[in-house]
């Protein structure tokens, strides 16, 4: 059974996307152990609880320092020892110390094609207002394993959307979710929980 921790900062779909699917069988093999959020406030504590996940709340902002933040957060997620460490919407930089001590175990779902659209300061809905002011006709998302970098380790699966006339970056980042982020990101836990990856 794969140990899942989940990582998100907002409103959680794709947290909740993984819940279904894991309830309705398409994910098997694999559980969430936990969600860590650095927003109190994030909805997706509360979907968490809905299903009687554990939600923890970590934040930078508790910390007198960065440094401090990192060392604790990395000393928790050791403490909790998950298989597969899933950042689902996370904004916070994943400390090098997390990566080292987790190697090949840590997943991210990106909201564009990658290489575009990502890197430093590319997140939620910047990320459709920049391939929307680019003109790109195709974009998607991205699950991947997560290094030292910003969206820069090794790529899992992409799926891609076609941009529609007269998107705004609202409907787009709605279609990519639905189309390829929410289909995506269980897909990966599948397949890393039943050894295909
Ligand atoms: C998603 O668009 C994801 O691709 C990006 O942040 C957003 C998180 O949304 N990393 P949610 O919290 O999963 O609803």
């Amino acid at each position: 059974m794969l140990k899942v921790v989940v990582c998100v900062s907002g409103g959680g779909t794709n947290l909740q996307a993984i819940i279904d699917a894991i309830e309705a069988g398409k994910v098997t093999n694999a559980e969430i152990k936990a969600v860590i959020s650095n927003n109190a406030g994030a909805k997706a504590l509360d979907r968490a609880a809905k299903h009687g996940i554990e939600g923890i709340c970590f934040s930078p902002k508790t910390f007198e320092s960065r440094e401090a933040f990192n060392e604790a957060f990395t000393a928790k997620m050791k403490e909790l020892a998950p298989d597969l460490i899933v950042l689902a919407g996370f904004l916070v930089k994943i400390p090098g110390a997390m990566v080292e001590a987790f190697p090949g175990k840590i997943i991210n779902i990106h909201p564009s094609l990658i290489p575009s659209f990502c890197g430093v300061g590319y997140y939620g809905l910047k990320v459709h207002e920049k391939a929307l002011e680019r003109g790109v006709k195709v974009t998607g998302a991205t699950v991947h394993f997560v290094d030292g970098g910003m969206d820069t380790g090794p790529i899992i699966a992409q799926k891609a959307v076609y941009v529609q006339p007269g998107d705004t970056p609202e409907v787009l980042q709605r279609r990519v979710m639905e189309e390829a982020e929410w289909i995506l990101l269980p897909q990966a836990i599948d397949d890393i929980a039943n050894g295909r990856i």
